[in-house]
């Protein structure tokens, strides 16, 4: 059930049984009001008939006696809670008094609630009367009755307005209290459909505020994330094209002339035999192993390229001795020069080192044009592997946009727990690149070697 209509449900109940116990007490003080009504008019309409038969005349003949007796019963015409009557021996009524009616007579139902004992009394004629019979008093409650049915209609006619006022009240401030809430939940639903827009105002009470505050910087960072995440996605698929073209044409510009180069030297090897041509042909094998071993080499180079924890396994050294030599064949005019701390770590930290150390100079060599780049890797005495690679070139384009390559590296290093920062070198040239991963406690102090680092 909503919270607005749980919460009317609850002050309706509250609201009923206040209804219900107003509804007891005048049910009780009513009882109470008839019941001494009653006895009183009983007892005031017996003082009348009692006086009226102490003084009416015994003489007379019969007729004019049964006037007298008349005039007793008819004293009471008119009266709102007493009714007088004249019966004679045999029961038959010979008068009776006509009580007022009630202007706005009382159900059946609340009459048998509230008329409890009915009060009579009786008087015996005096002794010249007796054949007469006798009057009888008896009380009516309808009056009575139909006063306190006027009462409890005003009242309920009065609570009912509070109640209904109250209900319509509560109703519309919670409405207003409750509706941040309830568009908080329609764009937690959003979020948990994917759509990372949703937004609630920030307005009403300051607790739920701070609830709403929190929403909307969840879901302003889940946009963020996702927005990064179709970039990255993008880039990658860019980024993997762009590699897959780059092997393409390593295999056909560095490859495909040796492979040319050898088929040629090897069908010219059987003319040379049938000739006789002894050295020509040691020439030629000779030339066919220079191509076969420049196919190697390449070959190693477009393999570590892809798969650099083939090199790494060999160390890190090794492996950026590789990268180094990749880039000095491509860019003779670099000068780069490396500092690489001659340690073992577990290789996922290896391979991350690596990578930086890959990106970082792609990096510099593509954006910066340098002349000189460092390639640093040390184990400090906070035990923390610090991969450095700074260049002398443009440094970063304040306007530069934003690649895969920066953003993949601080992933990596933060999945590390460490730290990437990108700054600028002392002489306000060029970039510096810093990665700081944390060694793990149980790797720390020991001289790794691979089996450690792959246990
Ligand atoms: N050493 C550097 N010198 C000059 N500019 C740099 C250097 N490193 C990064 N940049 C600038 O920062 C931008 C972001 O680098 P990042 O590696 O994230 O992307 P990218 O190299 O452009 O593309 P990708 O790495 O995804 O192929 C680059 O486009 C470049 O403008
Ligand atoms: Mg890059």
């Amino acid at each position: 059930m909503p919270l607005r209509r749980h919460l009317l449900a609850l002050v309706a109940l509250v609201l009923g049984v206040c209804l219900l116990a107003g509804g007891a007490l005048t049910y009780w003080t009513g009882l109470r009001k008839i019941e001494l009504e009653m006895s009183s008019a009983i007892e005031v309409g017996s003082s009348t008939v009692s006086d009226a038969l102490s003084s009416i005349a015994a003489g007379g003949d019969s007729r004019a006696q049964m006037q007298q007796l008349h005039r007793i019963v008819g004293s009471f015409d008119g009266d709102r809670h007493v009714l007088a009557r004249l019966v004679a021996p045999d029961g038959s009524v010979r008068d009776v008094s006509r009580i007022r009616k009630p202007v706005d007579p009382p159900p059946a139902w609340l009459y048998w609630l509230l008329a409890g004992k009915i009060h009579t009394r009786e008087f015996n004629l005096p002794e010249q009367f007796k054949n007469l019979g006798k009057i009888e008093l008896r009380a009516d409650p309808h009056n009575e009755i139909g006063e306190v049915w006027e009462d409890l209609k005003l009242k309920f006619i009065i609570i009912s307005s509070f109640c209904g006022i109250v209900l319509a009240l509560i109703y519309a401030s919670l409405g207003r209290a409750l509706k941040p809430l309830e568009d908080l939940s329609a764009a937690l639903n959003r979020v948990g459909e994917g759509d990372y827009t949703a937004h609630v105002a920030e307005e009403g009470p300051e607790d739920l505020n701070l609830i709403y505050r929190a929403f909307n910087r969840m879901a302003e960072r889940l946009r963020a994330a996702e927005q990064q995440n179709q970039r990255l996605n993008e880039q990658l698929s860019t980024v993997q094209e762009e590699e897959r073209s780059e092997i393409a044409r390593d295999l056909h510009d560095e490859i495909g002339p040796f492979l040319f180069a050898a088929d040629v030297d090897a069908q010219s090897i059987p003319i040379l035999v049938m000739r006789g041509a002894n050295e020509g042909v040691t020439s030629r094998a000779k030339a066919i192993r220079q191509s076969v071993q420049h196919m190697q080499v390449h070959l190693r180079g477009i393999l570590s390229r892809l798969r650099p924890a083939m090199l790494i396994d060999q160390g890190l050294t090794h492996a950026v001795e590789h990268l180094v030599a990749f880039w000095r064949t491509r860019q003779p005019s670099i000068a780069f020069h490396t500092d690489i701390d001659d340690m073992r770590f577990p290789a996922h930290i290896e391979e991350t080192a690596f990578r930086i150390l890959q990106e970082g100079t792609s990096n510099a060599v593509r954006h910066g044009k340098p002349s000189t780049i460092h390639l640093t890797v040390r184990l400090t005495d906070a035990a923390i592997l610090r991969v450095v690679v700074s260049d002398d070139g443009s440094g970063i384009d304040a306007t530069a946009k934003r690649g895969f390559g920066l953003s993949g590296m601080k992933e990596r290093v933060a999945a590390l727990d460490g730290e990437l920062r990108v700054a600028r070198p002392d002489k306000n040239k060029g970039v510096l690149l810093i990665a700081e991963i944390p060694i793990p406690a149980e790797t720390r102090g020991k001289k790794l070697t691979r089996a450690t680092s792959a246990a």
